[in-house]
């Protein structure tokens, strides 16, 4: 009998218990990014497992930083490439930039086209000038047949203004200039230089209005199943869905 190549799949059930694991591991996030990004990537990668195989599969994870959802798209057999646009996001971990991660922009994917067996891309979206450019990147490398899993923060969520929060309710230079003013340093973070206003209602007419794709899910991320419906509730939905899941096939 030989063994297993990879760990067992971990069926992905989205329990309000879940949920609640996922608040209380971001509570820490300041003090145990290991504990916090940990956790966060192997809920994902669960998720993901339940739209398309892993084991054997090419996945590119589009602005991976540091790189815990390629150790775990890894660990679930995937040959994971990571593709960042900043040198320092990348060597955060350990001092070392990830294995197999590659330097670029996800505004013009360093990927030939159709290559790809999932495209994969975790709170980049609302960090980048142009979203549905980067969105039509990911769908440009990814094969037919193959899934694009492309999730952000939503600008009017409670944390749409990361670390500005909540005073981007009041306009996103706003909140960043009252951060620096308070801190004597620009936000991480910063609105219309380093992060940007993606609506749910923007993605979600971008995705349908593709002729090369199926939409095959949108997810409240983080939420648990019984909020999913949240998701068509125009305004709403830009508040309490926090981060949005879209998945897509290629045809
Ligand atoms: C909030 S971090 C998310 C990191 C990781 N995906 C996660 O979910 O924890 C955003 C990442 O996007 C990267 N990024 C921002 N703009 C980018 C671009 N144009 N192309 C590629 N990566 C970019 C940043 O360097 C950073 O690593």
């Amino acid at each position: 009998m030989t063994a297993p190549r990879t760990a067992p799949a971990r069926p992905f059930r989205a329990t309000l218990g879940r949920s609640v694991a996922l608040f209380s591991a971001f509570r820490r996030e300041q003090t145990d990014p290991d504990h916090f990004y940990g956790t966060l990537a192997r809920d994902t990668v669960a998720q993901l497992r339940s739209y398309t195989p892993l084991d054997g599969a090419v996945v590119v994870d589009v602005g991976g930083g540091p790189g815990y959802f390629a150790d775990e798209l890894r660990a679930a057999g995937a040959r994971c490439v990571c593709v960042d646009a900043d040198s320092a996001e990348l060597r955060l971990r350990d001092g070392e930039p990830p294995a197999t991660a590659v330097l670029g922009s996800a505004l013009d994917l360093p990927v030939r086209t159709g290559t790809v067996d999932v495209c994969f891309s975790s709170n980049v979206l609302e960090h980048v000038p142009d979203p549905p450019r980067m969105a039509a990147e990911m769908v440009r490398a990814t094969r037919p047949g193959g899934t694009v899993y492309l999730s952000y923060t939503l600008w009017l969520s409670p944390w749409g203004g990361h670390e500005t929060s909540p005073w981007h309710y009041l306009g996103g230079r706003y909140a960043a200039e009252r951060f620096a003013r308070r801190n004597g340093r620009r936000p991480k973070n910063d609105f219309g230089r380093t992060m940007f206003a993606v609506s749910a209602a923007e993605m979600i007419a971008w995705a349908r209005a593709r002729t090369d794709v199926d939409v095959v899910d949108v997810v409240p991320r983080y939420l648990p199943a019984w909020a999913r419906p949240v998701v068509r509730v125009p305004l709403l939905r830009e508040i309490v869905t926090w981060n949005l899941l879209l998945v897509l096939r290629k045809r």
